[in-house]
C-alpha cells in the first residue's frame, strides 16, 4: 500500500504546489482569453493609428490626406532679372526653378512670403492657432524668426519636451569665391524647445562658433551641417553628431559633441572621417532597441554609408554597409514604422531644390530599396522639387501611428539665413508591409506619401 501512494499518478496540485478545483482551471482560462484579448485590442489600436484620435482629431487626420492642387502662373518676362539668373541659362525658356533661384522674381512671395505673413504663435487669431504655414517665415517666442536649418527634432521624455536643434545662420550670405556655395560664417547650433511643436522658445547657441582658433573644426570660416541630437539611456548623455567641413567640403567629415542637458552647452569632441571614408550630408537615427546608426553620403555623395554606433554613441564601430550605391542621394532622414526602416533622400544640387525619394529596408543596414517620389499634391513643379525644398529629420506623430512630420529645408541661396521651414505631414499607409508568400519573398512596402498642404495642423 506503501508503495503505491508513493508512485501515486502526479495531480496538477503537486505540480504547482495548490489545490487546482475546476472552476480554478476555468476562471484561469477565462483570464488567459482576456488578457488575450487586451493584447489585440493594444494590437489593433496600434495599428490603425486613427482609432486612438477622437472623432474631431479624425476630421483633421482624414483632412491631411485631401490631395490639394496647387498651380503657379510664371509671369512673362517683365523689369530687370539679377544678373545671376540672367547668367544661369541665358538660351533656355525659364523654369520655375529659375523663377525660384531669381532673388528678383515677380513671384518671389509665392517661394517667400514676406513678414507680413509670419506665423507669430504667440500672437496668432484663433482661426491660424497651431497651423503650419510650409514657406512662411516662423517666428520663435521672442518674435524673432526661428534659426534651426537642416535640423531635427530630440523628444526628451524627462522634460516632456520637443527639442529642435539646426543650423543657427543668422549671419550675411556670401561666397568665398565665384562658383562657390553661397554660405554663412558658422555661428553655431540652435536649439528651441516647445510642448506642442508649434510654440518654440530660443534656448540659445548650444554648440558654439570657434572664433579665434583657426585650426578648430567649428572655426567661423568653416562649415557646420545638419546637427542632430539622441539621448542614451546608458550614460545619460545627450550627443550631437553633425556634418564638419572646410569652406569648399573637402574635409568631409563628422563631428561629435556631448552634453549633460538637452539644452547644453555641448562639448565639441572630434571630427573624423568615418570608417575612413567622406561623409557629407549626413544624420544619425536611434532605434527601438536603443542601437544608434550613422547615416552618410559618401564617394562624392554617390552612395550612402549605414553603419551602428557605439554604445556610448561618441563613436563609429567598424560596421558599416554602403547603400544606394551610384545613386547620388543627400540629406537622408530616417524613420521607422511597425519593423520597417524608411528613409527619404534628396538629389544632390548644392542648394536648388529637387526631387525627393522614399526608400524602405527590413533592416537599417539594408539592402534598401526606392520606392519612388513621395510628395502628393501641389503641381508637378511642387512634386518634382520636394515642394521647393529639402528634407532634413522625420518625426513620428505622437499617438498617431504611422503619421510624422516631414521637416525639410526651403533654402534661399541668395540670403541662407531667410531660408525656410516646409513641414507637411508624412504618411505610411496601404498595403502590409511584410513580406509575403505569394510575392516570391520580395517585400511589399507600405505607400509613403507627404501631402502638400499650403496649411495644417496635427490631428492632436
Ligand atoms: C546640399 C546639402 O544638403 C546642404 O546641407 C548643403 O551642404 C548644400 N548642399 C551646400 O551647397
Amino acid at each position: 500500500m506503501r508503495i503505491r501512494s508513493k508512485y501515486k499518478r502526479p495531480t496538477i496540485s503537486s505540480y504547482v504546489g495548490m489545490k487546482c478545483t475546476m472552476p480554478t482551471i476555468v476562471w484561469s482560462l477565462v483570464g488567459c482569453l482576456l488578457v488575450l484579448h487586451l493584447y489585440s485590442l493594444v494590437r489593433q489600436k496600434e495599428r490603425t493609428g486613427e482609432m486612438q484620435l477622437s472623432l474631431g482629431n479624425r476630421t483633421l487626420f482624414q483632412e491631411l490626406l485631401v490631395v490639394e492642387e496647387d498651380n503657379i502662373q510664371i509671369p512673362p518676362p517683365r523689369g530687370k532679372r539679377s544678373p545671376r539668373a540672367a547668367k544661369r541659362r541665358p538660351k533656355k525658356p525659364i523654369s520655375l526653378i529659375d523663377e525660384f533661384l531669381d532673388e528678383n522674381s515677380q513671384i518671389r512671395h509665392i517661394f517667400f512670403p514676406g513678414e507680413r505673413t509670419a506665423i507669430d504663435p504667440l500672437n496668432e487669431d484663433t482661426s491660424n492657432k497651431s497651423y503650419y504655414f510650409p514657406g512662411r517665415i516662423w517666428l520663435d517666442t521672442e518674435g524673432n524668426p526661428i534659426q534651426a536649418h537642416g535640423g531635427g527634432i530630440l523628444f526628451d521624455k524627462k522634460a516632456s519636451t520637443y527639442y529642435w536643434y539646426g543650423e543657427y545662420k543668422d549671419g550675411p550670405t556670401y561666397q568665398v569665391q565665384k562658383n562657390a556655395p553661397a554660405r554663412v560664417d558658422i555661428i553655431g547650433v540652435g536649439c528651441y524647445s516647445s510642448k506642442d511643436l508649434w510654440t518654440w522658445k530660443n534656448e540659445g547657441i548650444v554648440l558654439a562658433a570657434e572664433e579665434k582658433n583657426e585650426t578648430h573644426d567649428l572655426h567661423k570660416t568653416n562649415v557646420l551641417e545638419r546637427p542632430k541630437v539622441i539621448y542614451n539611456d546608458k550614460t545619460g548623455k545627450y550627443v550631437m553628431w553633425m556634418h564638419v567641413d572646410d569652406a569648399n567640403y573637402t574635409k568631409a567629415s563628422v563631428g561629435v559633441a556631448i552634453s549633460d542637458y538637452p539644452t547644453g552647452p555641448f562639448d565639441y569632441l572630434y571630427s573624423k572621417r568615418p570608417h575612413g571614408f567622406e561623409s557629407r550630408d549626413m544624420t544619425i537615427f536611434k532605434d527601438s532597441d536603443g542601437t544608434a546608426y550613422l547615416v552618410y553620403s559618401s564617394e562624392d555623395n554617390s552612395e550612402l554609408h549605414i553603419g551602428p554606433l557605439t554604445r556610448d554613441y561618441l563613436d563609429v564601430t567598424n560596421v558599416v554597409k554602403r547603400v544606394l550605391v551610384g545613386e547620388h542621394r543627400e540629406a537622408p532622414a530616417l524613420f521607422k514604422h511597425r519593423n520597417t526602416y524608411y528613409m527619404i533622400t534628396s538629389g544632390c544640387t548644392g542648394w536648388a531644390p529637387n526631387e525627393a525619394l522614399a526608400h524602405a529596408a527590413e533592416s537599417v543596414l539594408g539592402p534598401w530599396e526606392t520606392l519612388g517620389n513621395p510628395c502628393v499634391g501641389g503641381n508637378k513643379m511642387y512634386r518634382l522639387t520636394t515642394f521647393f525644398a529639402q528634407g532634413t529629420f522625420v518625426l513620428p506623430l505622437p499617438g498617431v501611428p504611422g503619421s510624422f512630420i516631414f521637416m525639410a529645408d526651403r533654402w534661399n541661396p541668395a540670403d541662407l539665413r531667410d531660408s525656410r521651414y516646409v513641414w507637411l505631414p508624412l504618411i505610411v499607409g496601404g498595403k502590409a508591409d511584410w513580406p509575403l508568400e505569394y510575392n516570391f519573398g520580395f517585400p511589399l512596402w507600405s505607400r509613403v506619401s507627404i501631402y502638400w498642404h499650403k496649411k495644417w495642423r496635427c490631428p492632436f
